[in-house]
């Protein structure tokens, strides 16, 4: 056996004698004068049987051990400590937040203990929570309803860094009337519709995150103070942003950081111009850089005369170019439909032009084929006493028929090949118009 066996063994027999002699005696946890600050850290515990703590701790600490409270004597050993306020337990493997119902507990920490889930279990109901911490999880998503149990508490400071977060319904938060600070670093987010239900809200921190732009929620409250979205993707910032609202509002004291986003300096000329007349919004200011154009890329934002840059067709403000593009886009369309009717105009004259090859509308069957197509095909000419011995080559819908003529002659019989007349219909016009 050895001496942390010695030791627990100890403490055992003590414990029967006396509750006041406990984890914090000799070579046992370190924990303050008064016993109110206990810290049992890397202790290797897998369970809180055989120990006792002393009931006046008001901060108690569990860091890196082997927790998993899935002992009803341990969640009771804790809810036993009616003074504990503050209380941490890091780096356990709890998977789950354990069912704790501790009177006072006003801080609760469960930094990297493998929580899958913030959902909170209903012994959390009038709790006094104020500050909750559960960086480093897996948590994916935050749903509607794992805060709704600490409605009645007075929650100022929820932390989800690190979480793995990419998903949060847009009411999981609305519950926490008095949530004041929400730090979100570090997670998968693009979007903040959660921001809508935060009323008393005054920093939010995003950086970390996949954002494109300013979330505009951040032009819905006044009492923003400090929005921090450092580190995201940010690639435009205009006067569409929530920006424009902060100034146009007149909210002088709100504070925005913003350094290592990847900010296009050409199409964020309004920002370069916002920047530079009220610097104040932006803490971070100097520290911002463009990533485009290239020709701009790793030149800081205050340095930059907007009126000056080299944006090349990058027109220089949003109104403008949404207007030409308008435009653009209006020009393309009549000229397509103007060369359109061009082509048409142009295929209609080709197509009905008279022609060499006879292609014409012969309305009148008796018009004289010699005067319709001068220079056309010269028919050989009929005569009643000839022997009519023409070859048929085609019926028309009315019943009438088109020939190819062949004429007798001392040489022998010819046919009048249709191919080289072009139009059979010429042909028969031919045939009808022959005098009688
Ligand atoms: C409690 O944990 C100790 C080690 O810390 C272990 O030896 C013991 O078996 C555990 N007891 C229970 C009931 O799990
Ligand atoms: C909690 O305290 C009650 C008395 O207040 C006691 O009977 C009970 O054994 C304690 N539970 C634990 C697990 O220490
Ligand atoms: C904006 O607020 C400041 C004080 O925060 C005040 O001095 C200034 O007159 C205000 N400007 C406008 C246009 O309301």
């Amino acid at each position: 056996m050895n001496v942390f066996g010695c030791l627990i063994l100890i403490i055992i027999l003590i414990s029967k004698t006396s509750i006041a002699t406990d984890v914090c005696s000799p070579g046992g946890c370190v924990c303050g004068i008064s016993h109110r600050v206990i810290n049992c850290d890397s202790k290797g515990w897998e369970n809180l049987s055989s120990l006792e703590f002393p009931s006046q701790v008001n901060t108690l600490t569990l860091v890196a051990n082997k927790l998993q409270f899935d002992r009803v004597e341990d969640i009771e050993k804790i809810n036993n400590l009616t003074n504990l306020m503050d209380f941490s337990l890091n780096q356990n493997p709890l998977g789950k937040i354990p069912s704790f119902h501790i009177n006072n507990l006003q801080s609760l920490s469960l930094i990297d203990t493998s929580l899958t889930s913030a959902e909170f279990p209903p012994s959390y109901n009038n709790c006094p929570l104020k500050a909750i911490t559960l960086n480093d999880n897996k948590l994916r998503s935050i749903n509607e309803n794992d805060f709704a149990v600490l409605e009645n508490s007075k929650l100022h400071r929820l932390h989800l860094d690190t979480a793995s977060i990419s998903k949060i319904d847009q009411n999981a938060f609305s519950v926490l009337k008095h949530l004041d600070s929400l730090s979100l670093k570090q997670n998968q987010l693009k979007s903040a519709e959660f921001l809508a239900n935060l009323p008393r809200l005054s920093s939010i921190k995003l950086d970390g995150n996949q954002f494109t732009s300013l979330p505009p929620q951040l032009s819905i409250q006044k009492t923003m103070r400090i929005a921090s979205l450092t580190s995201n993707s940010i690639t435009n910032i205009d006067e569409s942003s929530p920006l424009h609202t902060w100034l146009m509002k007149n909210w002088t004291s709100n504070r925005i950081y913003l350094a290592n986003n990847p900010i296009d300096c050409c199409s964020s000329l309004w920002f370069i111009r916002f920047l530079q007349k009220t610097p104040e919004f932006v803490a971070d200011r100097s520290l911002l850089k463009c990533a485009a154009p290239t020709s701009l890329a790793g030149q800081f934002l205050l340095d930059l005369n907007p009126d000056r840059l080299n944006c090349g067709d990058e027109p220089p403000k949003h109104s403008w170019w949404t207007i030409g593009r308008i435009l653009g886009i209006l020009g393309g369309i009549i000229g397509i439909v103007i060369s359109f009717i061009i082509i048409c105009i142009a295929y209609r004259y080709i197509r009905y032009r008279p022609s060499q090859s006879g292609y014409t509308e012969i309305d009148d069957p008796y018009v004289n084929v010699e005067n319709t197509l001068p220079g056309g095909p010269v028919f050989p000419n009929l005569h009643d006493d000839e022997v009519d011995d023409r070859l048929s080559t085609y019926t028309y819908p009315d019943g009438t028929r088109s020939y190819a003529q062949t004429h007798s002659t001392a040489d022998g019989v010819y046919a009048v090949d249709p191919s080289q007349t072009g139009d059979s219909v010429v042909e028969r016009t031919a045939l009808l118009s022959r005098p009688h």
